[in-house]
């Protein structure tokens, strides 16, 4: 008998289910990073997948690093994510803000200075732009004040999150951004305490998390991390595992709501951390079968299964698992800007949401 079905306590939020959403950038804030009613609509669509956690939303200028990705550092800003939680908590869900600073994942956005990162060394990847797959340039090493004032950034960001309604946020310190960047050992060649041996190089994630978890409560508090992945030509190098158990364990320290892992294959790893964490652990693999969903969490490895792109496609993804209905194919084309068009206008079987 599958445990997904079974109730789950994620810091305050009491879940009725095991799923949850996978963050999700979908580009279509306003050039100023204010979400509109549409995506008060397509999170509110997807509000009985229980915790959804937002596309990552800048908590500064500088860290934007995509066109038309949201914000929250402006009151704007704020106004646009309270349609947006007041719509999720009216359909019964829970909504964590992502906060996402790209480093020097940021190209070609409205704010366009040269982008910051732990040193000035170019991912060596292409990505997204409003004009197509482009270059990116190098960035520009964070001096120590900067580092401080980033800090800060991400403690503003999360109480901006709550004064727009939102239930929590998750730090992101996964996929190739900047607290990834100060864990790489080929983005960060540092010679300060941010550089040099893996708890140097965790620090910076510790100090935004302790900042944030200090401004709203450790309980609104998540953190994503993705070992060993090696996106934004990020390369954990051999320490990689030992900086994650370190890590794990300092964030169990400020008993943060939960660790979202992004399980790149690491098992040793993945059984470590679930040792190391003592709280809600949650695992997204990607592209694993839906059929499979529930693996880790019946083989006692995690506690919630958040999904993407099943998700993205199927508003009513719950619905369609519990009666074992056909799933909607999600379209890559509409993944990122546009308007309601493979955004709000997927089927639900009621009908068109
Ligand atoms: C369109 C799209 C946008 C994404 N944006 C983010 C993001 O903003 N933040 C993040 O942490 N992960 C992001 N991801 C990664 C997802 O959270 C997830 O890890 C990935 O889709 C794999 O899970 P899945 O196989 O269930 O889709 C994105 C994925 C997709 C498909």
């Amino acid at each position: 008998m599958t445990e997904l079905w079974s109730p789950i306590t994620v810091g305050k939020l009491k879940l009725s289910h095991r799923l949850a959403m996978a963050p999700m950038a979908r580009s279509r804030a306003f050039p100023d990073g204010t979400p509109g009613d549409l995506s008060a609509e397509y999170y509110g669509q997807r509000a009985s997948l229980g915790l959804l956690i937002s596309e990552g939303t800048q908590p500064s200028d500088d860290g934007q690093g995509y066109p038309n990705t949201p914000g929250i550092y402006t009151e704007k800003h704020v106004d646009g994510w309270r349609r947006v939680t007041d719509r999720v908590h009216a359909d019964g869900g829970h909504l964590f803000i992502q906060l996402m600073h790209a480093g020097r994942m940021a190209h070609n956005t409205p704010h366009h200075r040269q982008p910051v990162a732990p040193s000035a060394i170019a991912p060596g990847v292409k990505m997204f732009t409003s004009h197509g797959m482009a270059d990116i340039p190098a960035p520009r090493a964070l001096g120590r004040e900067e580092i401080e004032k980033t800090v800060g950034d991400f403690r503003i960001a999360a109480r901006a999150a709550i004064k727009a309604g939102a239930d929590g946020v998750e730090i992101h310190g996964a996929n190739g951004y900047l607290i990834h960047q100060f864990f790489g050992v080929n983005s960060n060649l540092r010679s300060d305490e941010y550089g040099g041996s893996f708890e140097n190089r965790a620090r910076f994630a510790i100090e935004v998390a302790d900042a944030v978890a200090d401004e709203i409560g450790a309980d609104r508090t998540g953190f994503r991390i993705s070992p060993g992945v090696p996106l934004g030509g990020i390369n954990d190098g051999q320490s990689g595992p030992k900086l994650y158990r370190y890590l794990a364990a300092e964030l169990g320290k400020l008993n943060l709501a939960y660790i979202h892992m992004v399980h790149a294959g690491n098992d040793e790893l993945l059984r470590d951390i679930r040792t190391i964490w003592p709280n809600a652990l949650l695992v997204n693999r990607p592209g694993r079968p839906l059929k499979n969903i529930a693996a880790d969490i019946d083989a006692g490895l995690a506690d919630v299964a958040p999904v993407g792109t099943w998700a993205l496609a199927n508003p009513d993804l719950i619905d369609r698992l519990k009666r074992n209905a056909p799933l909607n194919e999600p379209d890559k084309t509409t993944f990122y800007g546009g308007g309601s068009h493979g955004y709000t206008d997927y089927p639900t079987l009621k009908g068109k949401s």
